[in-house]
């Protein structure tokens, strides 16, 4: 009813799948405001993104978050990563992504929010960490949560510094959108592929809300969509 479960055969097909989702809402007017995620997950979808004829110049985009103390030009900040796989081929109205060098962190995150909350989201994307957790909500971050400065768990620093590159050591904190900040959104689409994230697809669809993993708060929205790859 509320959370729409579609299953693909691969990334490239989820990546398809969101893309005629974005059309449909540009087509009819009804996106100015998108909510972007970064991640392994996301590169296939940025591609398709910037691969098509659509026309993002009326929109404007919200990050989720970003580690504490990186700055643009690491290759390992998700400023980097957004401006690679997708603000550097496709021309948006405006894009935003927290500060994670600013000086007063408290201060920043109380700013992003108001900007998120003065804009309003019409689709937030997401994907999910191994251990549940969407953006960096770390399991038990209460659902009243708005954007935080998150300590990140052993095993989202384990799982996350694989990709880190140049011997960068990977920051132990992030800005994060909190709960309440991502089911501001009027539509969130997540994106899960592979078989380490049937863990937390599964959590979803027992239907229990479980704030050990965040990503049950989706069961609370009226208007979620999962795009996966598992065999459930
Ligand atoms: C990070 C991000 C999450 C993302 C997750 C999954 O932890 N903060 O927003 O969903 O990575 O990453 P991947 O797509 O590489 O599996």
């Amino acid at each position: 009813e509320n959370c729409k479960l579609i299953q693909v055969a691969s990334p490239e097909k989820g990546a398809e799948h969101f893309y005629q989702m974005i059309k449909e809402e540009l087509d009819h007017n009804r996106l100015h405001v998108l909510g972007l995620a970064t991640g392994s997950t996301m590169i296939p979808v940025y591609k398709k993104l910037t691969e098509s004829e659509l026309d993002f110049s009326d929109v404007t985009t919200f990050n989720l978050d970003e580690y504490v103390g990186l700055s643009a030009s690491s290759p390992n900040s998700y400023a980097y990563f957004m401006k690679d796989h997708l603000f550097n081929k496709k021309n948006f109205k405006d894009t935003n992504i927290p500060n994670g060098m600013a000086e007063d962190l408290d201060a920043e995150c109380k700013r992003y929010e108001h900007a998120l909350q003065e804009a309003k989201l019409d689709i937030q994307l997401l994907g999910v960490g191994e251990n549940g957790h969407i953006a960096f909500n770390e399991p038990g971050t209460p659902a009243d949560s708005v954007t935080h400065v998150a300590q990140l768990t052993d095993s989202t620093l384990g799982v996350n510094s694989q990709y880190f590159e140049n011997d960068e050591k990977i920051p132990n904190t992030a800005l994060t959108m909190g709960i309440a900040s991502i089911m501001s959104a009027k539509k969130l689409i997540l994106l899960a592929f592979g078989e380490k994230k049937r863990p937390a697809i599964t959590k979803v669809l027992e239907g229990k809300v479980d704030p050990d993993w965040t990503i049950t708060y989706l069961l609370k929205h009226n208007d979620v969509t999962i795009i996966t790859d598992l065999e459930l």
